[in-house]
């Protein structure tokens, strides 16, 4: 018996990396998985079917039921795509993994338009495309649903040289906080994930490079929060962002301090701020590139 059988499974971006992990392991515990990939390069040029095929190809190997998908996730007649493909295979959808993404690092100083408007199109807008048409059939089909939306500790946190996508994956989790609550009559749960692990995306970046990297920091560490998410394992718990990283896995979220009051929504000086700096400011998360 596996946590997910007779279950449907959307994976976006699931030719590779954190993607291909879930696909494997969503597969492994009975779920019927549309495996989704482009199949362009990192930074979002180019397509191909064979990154899609190969997983598909690994899934029914190990006995598993999948059916490849090429759409992009930056247009809506792609989400709609993506969706029937799930339908005219297996009749329904129960969960959505919103995993694609590309990368295109600069400087804000040297951030052209084209860096900024790829990066939110894959991110961004493609968590909208692909969302819209499947949290439509779940509504419809009344029995509720899992989404899980991949954000990351750039978004939440902050990292150098990400200007594009942090503000795209800060934008996420502000989607999966309003899609919760939207989602909560229907039984349709929304989740953050903030993984970490060395894929193509991050193997050339500072600290993750070679081979024991790559072992300790296996996006197949990552799966098994997303099954717990996607289970019923995680019962009704909604709106939630996990960070799962080699040996970790903690709650990331967006909170307000403590702040400084005045009854009767009285005026609040610059000065009564500053006099009260200790109530208003919390301290940098630990770990963090702030502290
Ligand atoms: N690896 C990490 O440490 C890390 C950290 C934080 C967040 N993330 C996020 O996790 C997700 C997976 O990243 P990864 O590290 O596995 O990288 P990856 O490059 O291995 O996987 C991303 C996949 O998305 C696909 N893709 C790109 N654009 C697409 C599009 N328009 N339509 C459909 N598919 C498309 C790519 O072909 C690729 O297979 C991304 O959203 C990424 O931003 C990763």
């Amino acid at each position: 018996m596996g946590l997910l059988d007779g279950k449907v499974a959307i994976i976006t971006g699931a030719g590779g990396g954190l993607g291909r992990a879930h696909a494997l392991l969503l597969a492994k515990e009975g779920a019927s998985v549309v495996v989704n990939d482009l199949g362009g390069d990192r930074a979002g040029g180019g397509k191909g079917s064979a990154m899609a095929d190969q997983v598909v190809d690994e899934i029914k190997a190990a006995g598993g039921q999948a059916v490849a998908n090429y759409d992009s996730v930056t247009t809506v007649e792609g989400g709609q795509n993506i969706l029937k493909t799930a339908l005219d295979a297996f009749g329904k959808v129960d969960i959505l993994i919103n995993n694609a993404g590309i990368l295109r690092d600069k400087t804000h100083a040297k951030m052209d338009e084209a860096d900024w408007d790829l990066v939110i199109a894959v991110h961004l807008k493609g968590t909208f495309c692909v969302t819209r048409p499947v949290f439509t059939h779940m509504r419809e089909r009344g029995e509720g649903g899992v989404i899980v939306n991949t954000s990351s500790t750039s978004g939440l946190l902050g990292n150098f040289g990400q200007t594009n996508y942090g503000a795209a994956k800060a934008g996420v989790m502000g989607f999966t906080r309003c899609l919760a609550l939207e989602g909560k009559k229907y039984g349709i749960r929304a989740w953050g994930l903030a993984p970490m692990a060395v894929t193509r995306m991050t193997e050339d970046l500072p600290g993750m490079g070679g081979e024991d990297m790559k072992a300790t920091m296996d996006p197949a560490k990552v799966s098994p929060t997303v099954l717990y998410m996607v289970s019923s394992l995680s019962k009704d718990k909604t709106g939630v962002c996990l960070y799962a990283g080699p040996g970790k896995v903690r709650e990331l979220r967006m909170v307000w301090s403590e702040g400084v009051a005045k009854a009767d929504a009285g005026l609040i000086t610059a000065e009564d701020i500053a006099a009260a700096e200790d109530k208003i400011f919390l301290p940098e998360p630990k770990g963090t590139i702030f502290s």
